[in-house]
């Protein structure tokens, strides 16, 4: 066998732990192996890529290696949970940056045949990488609030990025049959990094994260498209397998909020400020306010408990402290699970990973479809920082913005109990009518010192 069939072996195998790391990733139980399996299949390609023959530069890439693993373990260990979304949105833009990057390179070579598989290849990965890179890098400073969240709008836009749109493909075209029309290549980058900042400053800083993981998706088709560009089957594959997760979570993600993806990309959700406050409405109707003596009361005569964590106990790091109240309400005998929302919080499974994080057992998470019909017979439901995924407009009121998203029925519960530290609205803006409810008592305070507080009250009872 030649050294090349070696690595396309070597590839094959690194593929196989993608896919089967991916499928891993789907549960958090056996996440940790996929995350495992899929870094070593990493490792195969990086060392199988390494012992290719065109390699010529160890020293310069070993520089590449240790410099990049400083600052990746850096980020990986001081980021907070609340930040993993911008933190992703800057992996992105990398990611098509080097797509960018690449598809250049071989582009001044001066080698690439007219209409051919990688004059095609590159203007694809130059054209994808160079709208992710910029598109990310506004996805980030929108999250990282270094600029203004809410969408930028102005008369005419959808036309110009339109016309943008057209006139870049033109170019595309161009250059794939004439790789030689080195300003008409410039021009195509040029226009496609403008494209990525005008495609996203339209889009509200709620949909930051659906954006984000369609800039997933398009990272990986431009690393796959850089593959067809170095003919290498480990890119490719690689790249489409993102390519394609980022799609179906993009989809997932719309899905849990009752959006189309033409309505988050280009609806400016959140242009409007909703709030009370914005619109000058007075609120006419009362909300109880009560203490954590009075809530460790209620938890004291429960036999059934749900909690409902949002992004509040993620702000608040409250996983461990409600984990300990957990531990006190199963050893007073009260029945006591976590009511999981797909959308809660600010990232896909940011409420499972802090609860595994404070060693909640998986079997205590219960979906929104399975826990939704439990809420009738349950004594008391624990809103514990979650606002938009307990509104129950979202169920009755046509006119609200989140009309239609499937919601936690928390208000059929016996007794609701909300924590959080202010009648501040959530994410989407709006007021929710299920802290004014006759069965619902607003604890009002940050998510950790209150929880820990009922714990410490029930201690004397
Ligand atoms: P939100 O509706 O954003 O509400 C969070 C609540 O937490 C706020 O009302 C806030 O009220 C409270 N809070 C903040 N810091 C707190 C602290 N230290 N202690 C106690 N409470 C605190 O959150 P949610 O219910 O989790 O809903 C998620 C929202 O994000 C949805 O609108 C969803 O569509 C959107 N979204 C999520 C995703 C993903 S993938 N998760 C993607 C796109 C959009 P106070 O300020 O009064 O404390």
């Amino acid at each position: 066998m030649t050294e090349l069939t070696y690595i396309q072996f070597a590839y094959l195998a690194a593929a196989t732990l993608f896919i089967i790391g991916l499928k891993a990733l789907g549960s958090p139980r056996t996440a940790p192996r996929g995350n495992l399996m899929a870094s070593i299949g990493m490792g195969i390609a990086i060392v199988a890529t390494l012992v290719m023959r065109d390699v010529v530069n160890y020293p310069m890439i070993l520089g590449g290696v240790v410099v990049g693993s400083i600052i990746g373990m850096l980020l990986a260990t001081r980021i907070q949970m609340t930040a993993m979304p911008q933190m992703v949105a800057l992996l992105n833009g990398f990611g098509g940056g080097a797509s960018l990057l690449v598809a250049s390179a071989e582009l001044l070579k001066g080698t690439v045949a007219p209409l051919s598989v990688p004059s095609i290849a590159i203007v694809v990965g130059a054209l994808i990488g160079a709208v992710t890179f910029t598109g990310s890098i506004i996805a980030f400073l929108k999250l990282q609030e270094l600029m203004r969240g809410q969408p930028i709008v102005y008369p005419g836009q959808q036309f110009v990025n339109g016309l943008l749109g057209l006139g870049v493909l033109g170019l595309c075209g161009l250059v794939a049959m004439q790789p030689d029309q080195l300003p008409a290549y410039a021009a195509v980058l040029g226009i496609a990094l403008v494209l990525g900042v005008t495609l996203v400053i339209p889009i509200g800083g709620a949909d930051m994260p659906v954006v984000i993981s369609l800039l997933n998706s398009y990272s990986g088709l431009a690393a796959c498209a850089t593959g067809f560009v170095l003919g290498n089957s480990g890119l490719v594959i690689s790249g489409s397998l993102v390519g394609a997760s980022g799609i179906i979570l993009t989809k997932i993600m719309c899905d849990a909020m009752n959006r189309s993806l033409t309505n988050v990309l280009f609806g400016a959700f959140g242009a409007v400020d909703t709030s009370a406050a914005a619109t000058g409405a007075v609120e006419t109707r009362t909300a109880k306010a009560y203490t954590a003596d009075d809530a460790a009361i209620v938890f004291n005569s429960a036999r059934s408990a749900i909690i409902v964590p949002g992004y509040g106990m993620a702000v608040a790091q409250a996983q461990h402290a409600v984990r300990e109240l957990m531990d006190d309400l199963e050893g007073r005998g009260v029945k006591t699970r976590f009511a999981i929302h797909p959308v809660a919080g600010r990232m896909p499974g940011h409420m499972n990973v802090l609860l595994a994080e404070a060693n909640v057992p998986y079997d205590k998470l219960v979906e929104m479809d399975d826990i939704n019909p439990e809420f009738p017979e349950c004594d008391v439901a624990l809103v514990l920082g979650a606002n938009d995924v307990v509104n129950p407009d979202a169920r009755t009121a046509e006119d609200s913005p989140i009309y239609g998203m499937p919601i936690l029925n928390v208000d059929q519960a016996g007794q609701v109990l909300v924590i959080k530290r202010s009648m501040n609205p959530g994410f989407a803006g709006i007021q929710n009518p299920l802290f004014f409810l006759d069965n619902t008592m607003m604890v009002f305070g940050d998510a950790k010192e209150t929880v820990l507080g009922i714990v410490e009250a029930m201690k004397d009872l």
